[in-house]
């Protein structure tokens, strides 16, 4: 039954593949990048990728149902790949999908964000910082706000965490400086 879904979900993708080479009839205008388009998918950088790589072959409700961490996206992508012939996406782009997928579609109880209490940014701190290490090195701190920017900066320059964007970025220095600052209770 796998095998023939597998065939079926084939077929559509090498299709699919198809029209997407065939140039459009008229130069096409730029798509409205609304909700609609997206079939519910919330706004955010790697949207695009998302839809266009994971609706190849199946519905976006087979992605949008889900509710899962990091790692276990991070599987299901070499899953698609492996068992379920997706073409693999470049490193850069897959980690993009990944971040999305991971941002948007990760586990909704308290208890799985790995104590860090709740506030404005804890989303964006939980999975820009655990792609690499326990939080536990992250809750263990006590900075000032700029001691908290320069480690960002750290992160990024020397150890090779990706630019958060700006409105991310202000997110997780203002959540960290607020949660795990020199006075902090949460330590
Ligand atoms: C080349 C085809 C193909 C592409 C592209 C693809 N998938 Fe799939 N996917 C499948 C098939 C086939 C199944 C059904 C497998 C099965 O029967 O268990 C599946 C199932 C799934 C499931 C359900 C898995 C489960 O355990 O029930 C999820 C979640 C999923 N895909 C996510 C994605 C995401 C996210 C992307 C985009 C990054 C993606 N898929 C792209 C072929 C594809
Ligand atoms: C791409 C990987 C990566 C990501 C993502 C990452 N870090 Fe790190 N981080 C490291 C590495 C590697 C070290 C150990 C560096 C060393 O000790 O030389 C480290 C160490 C640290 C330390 C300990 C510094 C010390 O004094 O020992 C802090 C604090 C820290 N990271 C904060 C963060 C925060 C906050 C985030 C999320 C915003 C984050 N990191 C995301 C790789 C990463």
């Amino acid at each position: 039954m796998r095998w023939r879904n597998l065939a079926i979900f084939t077929v559509a993708g090498v299709a699919l593949a198809g029209l997407v080479i065939i140039p459009p009839a008229e130069s096409a205008a730029e798509p409205a990048a609304d909700l609609e388009a997206f079939e519910g998918l919330p706004e955010g950088p790697g949207r695009e990728a998302v839809y266009f790589n994971c609706t190849a072959c199946h519905s976006i409700k087979q992605v949008n149902q889900q509710r899962m961490p990091r790692e276990e996206w991070d599987q299901l992508l070499d899953t698609m790949v492996e068992e379920n012939g997706m073409h693999p996406m470049q490193p850069w782009a897959r980690t993009y999908v990944l971040n999305y997928l991971a941002t948007h579609f990760g586990p909704a109880d308290e208890e799985d964000w790995d104590g860090l209490p709740p506030g404005k940014g804890r989303e964006e701190v939980y999975y820009a910082c655990q792609a690499c290490h326990s939080l536990a090195i992250v809750k263990q701190q006590g900075l000032s706000r700029e001691w908290w920017d320069d480690t960002l900066t750290w992160m990024v320059e020397e150890q090779n965490m990706a630019e958060l964007d700006e409105e991310d970025r202000a997110l997780v220095l203002e959540y960290l400086s607020t949660h795990y600052g020199p006075d902090s209770v949460n330590r």
